[in-house]
């Protein structure tokens, strides 16, 4: 990793926040245990995967979960906001999360296919774009370079908790603007729409909304990116008003109806995938487009989504 300039990472997310995240990164406790937020990361234990894929193989299901897991929708959600400025209605965010892509290749093109059809002005990745926490952040790097080529908007994205800091250079070479709680202002005429982005709060909890809003005007419309939904209460009382993260992949192996048998994140249950409201907050959870620990989705499809913004 010495080819990483760390220094221009450590002046954006700060020396504290980039020491804590390059500790906890290289500390060999935290393959199994969680830092932060987090608890026991199943996703870190080989052995379990292994056990659980030859289980479903044994069960016969292995191929339907797989199937499942490749069956990528594309899901419309439309918002309405009372704060969001006249020249921003029909403002269209495509929203990719947990790609995770370095487990499943395959899953480059059905992306890239679902997008290719779709239109909209941003696109924004929030997080988990690799699944091997301890293998060559290269290779997914490479991926989502491969795929960024083909999305024909500006593209904007956080850090999940499977991805390393060292990721950013290669990203954001990529087109990939990766903000490390920081923001973007996009303008049309005199109206300003602020698009904020903050580091992970699940494992590294390197998150530091104060820096992203610091100097924002009080009643400038925001949205939100943040891997996981863990610091919603706080978003909705520091004045944002969209809320777009992943993390949960929804449960990802769901009971029928939909229930997930892993919450994975502590939140409330309505706020692990789909649209909620939280007081003024209106958000946004993905169910996620990859998969984690396990190629297979039961009773839980993978998504990609756009959002419409709407004046109300
Ligand atoms: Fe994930």
């Amino acid at each position: 990793m010495a080819d990483v300039d760390y220094t221009q990472l450590e002046k954006r997310l700060g020396k504290q926040l980039l020491a804590r995240r390059l500790k906890i990164q290289s500390h060999h406790v935290v393959r199994l245990f969680g830092a932060g937020r987090a608890r026991l990361h199943i996703g870190n234990i080989r052995i379990l995967h292994r056990i659980m894929r030859r289980t479903l193989k044994v069960l016969g299901i292995y191929r339907i979960g797989y199937r499942n897991a490749m069956n990528l929708r594309v899901e419309q959600n439309e918002v309405f906001f009372s704060g969001l400025p006249q020249a921003f209605d029909g403002f269209r965010i495509l929203h990719i999360s947990d790609a995770h892509i370095d487990d499943n290749p395959k899953l480059l093109s059905i992306i890239q296919d679902k997008a290719g059809n779709l239109d909209y002005d941003i696109c924004v990745f929030t997080g988990d774009f690799r699944e091997g926490t301890f293998e060559d952040y290269r290779i997914p790097s490479q991926h989502m370079a491969e795929l960024v080529q083909n999305l024909n908007a500006p593209v904007y994205a956080v850090l999940g908790n499977h991805d390393c800091i060292e990721m950013v250079p290669l990203l954001e070479s990529a087109g990939i603007r990766i903000l490390l709680n920081e923001r973007v202002v996009f303008e049309r005429g005199k109206a300003s729409l602020y698009l904020l982005g903050v580091d992970d709060p699940h494992y590294y909890e390197t998150d530091d909304l104060e820096k992203a809003t610091e100097g924002m005007p009080n009643d400038a419309f925001c949205i939100l990116l943040a891997h996981s939904p863990q610091i919603i209460r706080k978003a909705a009382f520091s004045g944002v008003d969209f809320y777009l993260c992943g993390h949960t992949h929804g449960g990802q192996t769901c009971l029928p109806g939909g229930h997930p048998i892993l919450a994975n994140s502590r939140c409330r249950k309505d706020q692990r995938k789909g649209a909620w409201k939280y007081h003024r907050l209106q958000g946004y959870t993905s169910r996620g487009a990859g998969t984690s620990s396990v190629n297979v989705r039961f009773n839980c499809p993978p998504e990609i989504t756009v959002h419409t913004l709407r004046c109300k």
